[in-house]
């Protein structure tokens, strides 16, 4: 599917409108639109979107879903749900879908469900086993920690999982182990006792060094506490998609929980690497987050172009990537358990479209995958929300809410809520510097009072989305993710570039490799090396304790 002219004159379509908008009045169009509102916000598996505080004219709208069209968003889904080789450079499917319901349109789709539902089935009898602490190491002790080792995508989804959806009282606590940084690993197993411990080493490649190494340090950590050899296999599984490896590290068959290359690492949460969240959260719950994913899948595929949530999430990150001079797109979530949102959706957009070349090997002429950034609210607020209200640039700002438990006396949740809501309004609204108002007047009349209004002006009409979760239950927190998900494959289509594929970061990976011996103070020094380089090398040389 190569671009066509259609394609062409549906982006200089949206690309000249985007120009001629790039100041339109929210206000005004939230005044002036009468069905703004109507067309701007829905319901999707019970995540309710309210894109209407854009600087989105109605007409705007229509071009983008024509581009959509050109673009043929709507084959490109079909091609994904299919199983077609959507990954076209690593030339294979992106099928996670398919892991967490039914996909109709998928050719050998009953034998794909029938293997799913097996995995989940071997993951609900070892996640039962260890909650019921029926699961005994090797001392007898039932296990009471886990420490999940993986990285990137092995690592962001479960844990955001696990810290949304773990409900006090849970028999297992779980740990996360990612960074190679040795204080990581210190501050991951402090206070626990190997007897009582499960580590869950995640890596679909069963490759990737940092987890191999934090892998290694924990089954030494085992060891220092009498746990080895067969002992081991009580207190050690790993999650893969490439077996051959995970065998040949020396785990047994029965320890391993695979998957397929046809997951992707950042789309890998519903696979088995799921399962320290399964087993945080209870298999039952597992199962929900899985159907509220898959409903938002349903939705995706089935509801018209104009009313389907994730195409028009992404049609306005497209838009406000032309029309507002901002490369970047802040996440902000209104819930505590909702606080690695942000690192998770990190991986997802930019892994997936920080890329610069598309299908036929051209250079993308737009720009692709702004920065996303952000973290939780209120703690924003008091800290970066000033270069939202008042810096140079407008940054659209995606506000998660999900409604807190209503049954505070301190009615910290309805604080909570009020906050995402002034927010919202105050990047609308700002607030007027100009002399005529009373807060200029309060100011004072002369030129120091001037400065100061000017000081305080807000320019507002900077744009938001809200992203509503009436309670942060499992299907609704799957649907959220599946919507996200969703919303970064359309946009890798508007820019026909591969979503899946992320060759970029393996170049560092080499170069690490190669770095890492020249660490080594009884290496030798290549003199091609410049001498900036040299310097520090020799100086990280002299600071390294001897070894
Ligand atoms: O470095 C990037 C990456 O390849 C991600 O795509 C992936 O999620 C992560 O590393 C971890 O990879 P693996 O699961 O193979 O260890």
């Amino acid at each position: 599917m190569s671009r066509s002219p259609s394609w062409s004159r549906a982006w200089d379509e949206v690309a000249r409108l985007a120009a001629a908008s790039s100041d339109a009045s929210i206000a005004a169009l939230l005044r002036d639109e009468a069905d703004r509102h109507q067309r701007l916000t829905l319901e999707a598996a019970g995540v309710y979107l309210d894109l209407t505080h854009h600087r989105l004219p109605g007409g705007a709208l229509d071009a983008l879903l024509a581009l959509a069209d050109a673009a043929q968003v709507g084959e490109r889904r079909a091609a994904m749900f299919s199983g077609e080789a959507v990954n076209f450079t690593e030339e294979r499917p992106a099928l996670h879908v398919a892991l967490r319901g039914p996909v109709p349109e998928l050719c050998d789709g009953g034998a794909i469900a029938a293997e799913v539902q097996g995995t989940l089935a071997r993951m609900a009898g070892f996640a039962g086993a260890v909650r019921e602490g029926r699961w005994r190491g090797a001392t007898g002790q039932p296990i009471r920690d886990i420490v999940h080792i993986g990285i990137g995508g092995s690592h962001l989804g479960p844990q955001l999982v696990v810290e949304a959806l773990s409900e006090a009282g849970s028999p297992v606590r779980c740990r996360f182990l990612s960074n190679v940084d040795p204080r990581a690993f210190e501050r991951a197993l402090q206070g626990l006792e190997p007897a009582g411990t499960l580590a869950i080493v995640a890596s679909k490649s069963w490759r990737t060094d940092e987890t191999a190494r934090n892998a290694s340090a924990v089954r030494r950590w085992f060891a220092d506490g009498g746990i080895a050899g067969t002992a081991l296999h009580g207190h050690l599984v790993g999650v893969t998609a490439n077996t051959a490896a995970a065998l040949e590290s020396g785990l047994p068959e029965s320890s391993l929980f695979p998957f397929h290359d046809w997951v992707g690492g950042r789309y890998s949460l519903w696979s088995a690497v799921g399962l320290p969240a399964m087993v945080a959260i209870g298999p039952q719950r597992f199962r929900r987050l899985l159907a509220g994913a898959h409903a938002m899948d349903r939705h995706f595929v089935e509801a018209p172009p104009a009313r389907n949530a994730p195409l028009l999430l992404a049609l306005v990150s497209l838009w406000n990537s032309l029309a507002l001079a901002s490369d970047t797109e802040a996440v902000v979530a209104y819930s505590d358990a909702l606080r690695s949102l942000t690192a998770w959706l990190q991986q997802l957009q930019m892994e997936s479209n920080g890329k610069r070349i598309d299908r036929d090997g051209e250079p993308v002429p737009w720009p692709t995958a702004p920065v996303i950034w952000g973290g939780a609210g209120t703690d924003g607020q008091h800290s970066y929300f000033q270069a939202l209200h008042q810096g140079t640039a407008a940054h659209p700002v995606d506000f998660v809410v999900a409604l807190p438990d209503a049954r505070d006396p301190e009615r910290r949740g309805r604080a909570l809520v009020a906050n995402a809501l002034a927010q919202r309004e105050a990047l609308l609204v700002g607030r007027d510097g100009s002399p005529a108002t009373a807060d200029a007047r309060a100011a004072g009349a002369d030129a120091r009072g001037r400065r100061l209004a000017a000081h305080r002006a807000c320019p507002g009409n900077r744009p938001s989305t809200l992203l509503l979760l009436e309670r942060l239950d499992p299907e609704r927190l799957g649907a959220l993710l599946a919507l996200y998900e969703h919303k970064t494959a359309v946009l890798g289509w508007l820019w026909d570039i591969d979503s899946f594929d992320q060759w970029g970061v393996e170049l560092g990976k080499v170069l690490a490799a190669d770095i890492e011996p020249l660490l080594d103070p009884g290496q030798p020094l290549p003199d091609s090396l410049p001498a900036a380089r040299r310097e520090l090398l020799r100086r990280l040389r002299a600071a390294w304790p001897a070894r």
